[in-house]
């Protein structure tokens, strides 16, 4: 290579990199812009908040919702229910989703996404991962038989013992179509206990509808007191449809 075209080389190298410099190191600075209020916001934006808010407080455009409202969606999202206090939720949570056999069958879908390879397929803690993580119970032993929806709701928002929380893995009103499907395999039928679960429940939601027993409040009830849409005294799973009830649609329980 000649001397001039090292030369001439470095020189250019040289104006290259003035160039990107001034070029892009000037983030703050976005140049030319054509017609500015397609990309800056006339109205109040929270995402996109250009100006200090003069109304709001702390000059943001979001507010925080209006104290003891539950956004869209976030039905019990919010339950203050502490950790350690698995008895609190199994007197006051109440699942707001219908025992039908949709909110059922998608209980099992997501039992089966995230519970049944430690629990097994059955309920009965035969999970692959409980060979190797020991301790898993079965939903049909003891006193594992009794929990109610608010116990395993709580169970799966914030775990147990050995059991890690499965909160941010599961929406509120999966982990309650979730604690449902539980609720069926304490039977000790596995998932072909479905049908004969769904038939109790019709039963059962016909015979009472409220307890006064806080302590042994009986799930049964406490899932059915306030759904106007089941239709009791009707078993049988065809006598269901048509409440497919969504949490969304349901009103608070607390
Ligand atoms: C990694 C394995 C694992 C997974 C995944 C898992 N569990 Fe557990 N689960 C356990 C173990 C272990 C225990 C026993 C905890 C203890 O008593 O120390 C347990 C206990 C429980 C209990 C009884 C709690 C009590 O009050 O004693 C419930 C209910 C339960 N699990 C539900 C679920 C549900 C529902 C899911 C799915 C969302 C799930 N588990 C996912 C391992 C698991």
């Amino acid at each position: 290579m000649t001397h001039s075209l090292k030369l001439g080389l470095q020189a250019s190298a040289i104006v290259f990199a003035s160039v990107l410099s001034t070029g892009c190191n000037r983030a703050d600075d976005p140049g030319l812009e054509y017609a500015p209020e397609m990309y800056y916001p006339i109205p109040y934006e929270p995402l996109k908040q250009m100006n200090t808010n003069t109304v709001n407080p702390m000059g943001l455009n979001e507010r925080t919702p209006v104290v003891g409202t539950v956004p869209l969606g976030k039905l019990n999202y919010y339950s203050h229910i502490p950790k350690d206090s698995v008895g609190i939720a199994e007197r006051t949570l109440k699942n707001p989703a219908p025992y039908t056999k949709e909110n059922l069958q998608e209980g099992q879908t997501l039992y089966t996404r995230n519970c049944q390879h430690c629990h097994g397929e059955q309920g009965d803690g035969q999970g692959p991962v409980a060979a190797k993580f020991k301790g898993v119970p079965s939903y049909s032993a003891g006193a594992y038989k009794n929990m109610n929806d608010g116990h395993i709701y709580h169970v799966i928002q914030w775990g147990k013992g050995r059991m890690m929380p499965h909160g941010s893995q599961v929406a509120p009103d999966e982990r309650w179509r979730i604690a449902m499907y539980v609720r069926m395999l304490q039977q000790g039928k596995g998932p072909e206990g479905m049908a004969d679960f769904l038939k109790a429940r019709g039963q059962d939601s016909g015979l009472s509808s409220e307890s006064t027993d806080g302590q042994n409040q009986a799930p049964v009830q406490e899932a059915q007191a306030d759904k106007e849409s089941v239709t009791p005294g009707q078993g049988g799973v065809e006598a269901r449809n048509g409440t497919n009830l969504s949490s969304e649609t349901a009103k608070p329980q607390n």
